[in-house]
């Protein structure tokens, strides 16, 4: 099916806020999106935590479909979308037909759970510290050399800090010339340093139960 059909019959546009379905529903459809973003969150004890933001060409919503259980997360759009909704006949139909469909799901799906380990390795950090400079390490050796959008609020939704703290670090490691650039756009001059930095914090933050 080329784009343009795809567009038609699956096209439906959301507002920005949009709830798709929440964690615990049952699910009947899986997304791509076409335009726009939507949040993934789930529920982690009493918060509501942003597991990812995903983009153009990203899907989610399969897991239901492919397991038979209920929604896993909250998919809330982020910005106005166009998303493809795809009943689940019909997507198990497109993977059937196509390996390529199936090979490219089942690599998307490797990374998901290759970041998952990783989120999972970094909330067992027991230092709030060590968790925000373990992200950035992350961060800089999946994308070499790029401006990584660090901000506080997010990173306190991620990894179970206050914004004031992760505030704190970013400025530390700035004073420190581990970290440079700003708001929105810093970069890592040397990933060894950074990772040595870590190593470091980690020798009083071994990972372990948290208190
Ligand atoms: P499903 O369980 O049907 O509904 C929630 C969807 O969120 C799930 O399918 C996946 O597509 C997606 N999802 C769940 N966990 C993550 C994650 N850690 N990162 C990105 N997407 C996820």
């Amino acid at each position: 099916m080329d784009p343009d059909e795809l567009l038609r019959r699956f096209g439906r546009e959301f507002p920005r806020g949009t709830v798709l379905f929440r964690e615990g529903d049952p699910g009947r459809e899986m997304y791509v999106v076409n335009r726009g973003s939507v949040s993934i969150s789930a529920r982690v004890g009493t918060v509501e935590k942003v597991l990812s933001t995903l983009g153009q060409g990203e899907f989610f919503g399969e897991m239901s479909i492919l397991n038979d259980a209920p929604r896993s997360a909250t998919a809330t759009c982020v910005e106005d979308c166009l998303l493809l909704v795809v009943d689940a006949r019909t997507f198990e139909a497109m993977v059937r037909a196509s390996a390529e469909v199936a090979v490219r799901m089942i690599q998307k799906m490797a990374a998901r759970l290759a970041e998952a380990d990783r989120q999972i390795e970094n909330l067992l950090l027991r230092d709030a510290r060590a968790r925000v400079v373990h992200f950035v390490a992350g961060e800089a050796s999946r994308h070499p050399g790029a401006p990584l959008a660090l901000s506080p609020g997010d990173l306190a939704t991620r990894l179970d800090v206050d914004a004031r703290q992760a505030a704190d670090v970013l400025r530390t490691l700035e004073r420190s010339g581990l970290l440079a650039g700003g708001e929105g756009a810093w970069t890592v001059p040397d990933a060894d340093r950074l990772r040595h930095f870590l190593d470091l914090l980690q020798l009083d933050s071994h990972p372990g139960t948290r208190p």
